[in-house]
């Protein structure tokens, strides 16, 4: 790998298509005889759908179809009971989608969609999570595999024993996943076989799940993912809409158009679930920690298990002879939580991180300087060595860059005016993995190259960096490479998440250079095409275990007005270790945007639950406040040049979610060192602190 395309700032492929609005999404491709899909929610939470009158809709013009589980294409049933939609008359949450009406336009099916009469019996419900529910319960395992509880040593014994000591509970609200671009889908049919485009994390695995849902080869199933306006996790897994669009098109048998709407977001596709978390320290007088334990409840739905991994963080992060982490569930009438970037560790180091501060202010010390007293190479949970871990590193260049030498300790030691002015700090860290993949690559008479895998690009960059790794690995100049990406005809490749895309689709694509190189003609192009292909399935599943994180440390300076409580944000700098960083602009655009949801997750962002009705009061961006620029005055990424052998061949950690990891806790501690009051339940309003 030496011709350096790796590491440089290209300016993204598709970029002057995006700008120029050329790119397809998934419901702008022009299919003759589209018809268009709007999907019908449950008025009820909890109960059954006894009668759906669809004649009122049917009369109106356009309208084509309306389907409901009483005339709905059979699905099978699967392990995924939240797509089998359509099927039963049973509604498990407010918001479920129970009917689609399909029409010649959208106007006529929006309309359509208000005229559907559905009559339900309603009963009662639960949807709102305590730490006293009578349902709490423990799962089998958290996800996506980890135990669901550990313990190391005698926690109970070891936390009376210490000097320090520090029991606190934080609470975190519901967040909401809200790219750009809604869950949307153009499905279409043709002689028993399915076609969609549509906008997910992953094309592969929505291909699976629909040859499995409509029992059909895989063959038989193609998803098309050219351009994703952001997913954040929500788009992880095939979701409703596409399921909902397919069952429509097979309905009316004309290819069907249907997006959610910004509203039916909140819910189906998936939300962060709200967290109750209680996070016990223990220390000596140093401030060494001793003891460690950290509860966590979070909910789920009535229709599958999904449990936050919320304490995994504090598995690894730290170190103390005796430790205990758990983790407790409650089954509610809402809708399944799901992924939302850094699902575990974004609420679970939130409570950790502040809980540090807390300890930091009990034991009189600074808290860059605690966190590195606690540092350890050893990862805690596994009892080997972390292959690299350069948390202390990017605390001491985050403290120097952020300039935290002259910070007084004490609370409401700053005043600007009216504002009390604060700063905080806060550890960061995400696991770096990676799954198999396969991909082919193709050497051509006039000296191109052609490279083949089925990346999903969801706004990050991905395609222009498995360009820049395709490159390098070929030994050529990126100009000479093409990059084919976004169908799931191509190379299977896992999910544009977990931020084991890079490190994943990386990983195959050098493979399959490298072994196209050693086919091609030494110094020349060959006289007809060339293409070698690789899969990593042995080598990934060989690797050995061994603890591999990214980490960062994340700084933050507020200012807070005396009398009203408005918090502003003034600036919040990060530095991280990651790895290789492929492409320094999208990299610096992942970890900004990760910084950036975590100011939203800790001034703005709550999913306010109303018991009465069973749901979400705001369901839009009106009311669901989300960080805009306005709210962003000065925020900084830098990062490490940092070398880890133990990774994969392009030596990469995954930058996805670790800029959200830890971001909220530095601001709330930067809160608490301003005023001297700790808001222990986000967001952190003005009228909780005056
Ligand atoms: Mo991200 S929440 O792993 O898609």
């Amino acid at each position: 790998m030496s011709a350096g395309a790796v590491g440089r700032a290209y300016p993204r492929l598709e970029g002057r298509e995006k700008v120029t609005g050329t790119a397809r999404y998934a419901v702008e491709y022009p299919v003759d005889g589209v018809t268009y899909g709007w999907a019908v929610p449950s008025a009820v939470v909890r109960g059954r759908i006894t009668r759906v009158d669809p004649a009122q809709a049917l009369a109106s013009p356009g309208v084509l179809a309306v389907v409901h589980h009483g005339n709905a294409p059979r699905l099978a049933p699967g392990p995924e009971p939240d797509l089998w939609l359509l099927q039963e008359p049973t509604v498990h949450y407010r918001g479920q989608f129970i009917a689609v009406v399909v029409a010649t336009s959208l106007e006529a099916a929006r309309e359509g969609a208000r005229l559907v009469r559905i009559d339900y019996d309603a009963g009662p419900h639960s949807t709102v999570l305590t730490d006293d529910h009578p349902g709490l319960y423990k799962p089998d395992h958290i996800n996506p595999s980890y135990p669901t509880d550990t313990a190391e040593g005698d926690f109970d014994a070891g936390y009376a024993a210490a000097p320090v000591r520090v029991d606190v509970t934080y609470r975190t609200p519901a967040y909401h996943n809200n790219p750009m671009e809604p869950h949307a889908t153009t499905a279409q049919w043709h002689d028993g076989r399915l076609l969609v485009h549509d906008s997910n994390q992953g094309a592969s695995s929505v291909r699976a799940t629909l040859a499995e849902l409509f029992e059909l080869p895989r063959e038989s199933v193609r998803v098309v993912t050219q351009h994703v306006g952001g997913g954040f996790g929500s788009k992880g897994y095939a979701k409703a809409a596409v399921v909902l669009a397919a069952l429509a098109a097979r309905h009316v048998d004309r290819p069907v158009r249907l997006a959610l709407t910004r509203q039916q977001l909140f819910g189906p596709i998936g939300y962060r679930t709200p967290t109750i978390q209680r996070v016990r320290l223990a220390a000596d007088a140093d401030g060494r920690l001793t003891a460690i334990c950290h509860d966590a409840i979070s909910q789920t739905s009535t229709m599958r298990e999904f449990a936050e991994q919320t304490a995994v963080y504090t598995r690894s992060m730290y170190a103390a002879p005796h430790r205990r982490t758990t983790h407790r569930l409650v089954r509610l009438d809402v809708p399944t939580p799901f992924w939302m970037r850094a699902p575990g560790e974004c609420p679970g180091a939130y409570a950790l991180e502040s809980a540090m501060d807390e300890l930091a202010v009990a034991v009189g010390i600074d808290p860059v300087e605690l966190r590195i007293r606690n540092d350890t190479e050893v990862d805690p949970d596994q009892g080997r060595p972390f292959t690299s871990r350069n948390l202390v590193a990017c605390l001491r260049e985050g403290a120097q860059r952020f300039g935290w030498a002259d910070r007084d300790p004490a609370p409401r030691s700053r005043r600007d005016g009216h504002w009390l002015v604060g700063s905080g700090v806060a550890g960061s860290s995400y696991p770096a993995r990676a799954r198999p993949c396969s991909a082919t690559a193709t050497a051509r008479p006039d000296g191109s190259f052609l490279v083949r895998i089925n990346v999903t690009d969801i706004g990050t960059g991905a395609r222009t960096a498995m360009w820049q790794v395709a490159a390098d690995a070929l030994g050529v100049p990126p100009e000479r490479v093409a990059i084919s990406i976004g169908d799931s005809d191509l190379p299977t490749a896992p999910v544009a998440g977990g931020s084991m895309g890079t490190a994943s689709w990386s990983w195959a694509v050098i493979r399959a250079c490298q072994a196209l190189r050693g086919k091609l003609p030494e110094g020349g192009s060959p006289d007809r095409d060339v293409s070698a292909e690789a899969d990593t399935s042995d080598e990934v599943g060989g690797q050995p275990t061994l603890p591999r994180y990214a980490y960062g440390a994340q700084f933050a300076e507020v200012r807070v007005d005396a009398t009203t409580g408005e918090v502003r944000l003034n600036r919040m700098l990060g530095v991280f270790a990651a790895g290789q960083v492929v492409n320094p602009t999208t990299a610096r655009s992942q970890l900004i945007g990760g910084m950036t949801m975590g100011l939203s997750m800790a001034l703005h962002e709550e999913g306010v639950l109303d018991e009465r009705y069973g749901d979400w009061v705001n369901h839009d961006l009106a009311t669901y406040h989300i960080t805009g620029c306005a709210d962003v005055e000065s925020i900084e990424a830098y990062w490490l040049d940092e070398r880890d052998g133990e990774l994969n061949p392009a030596g990469v950690k995954g930058i996805g979610e670790i800029g959200i990891v830890g971001a909220a806790a530095a601001i709330a501690n930067a809160v608490h060192h301003a005023t001297g009051v700790r808001i222990r339940d986000l967001p952190i309003r003005l009228d909780k602190l005056v």
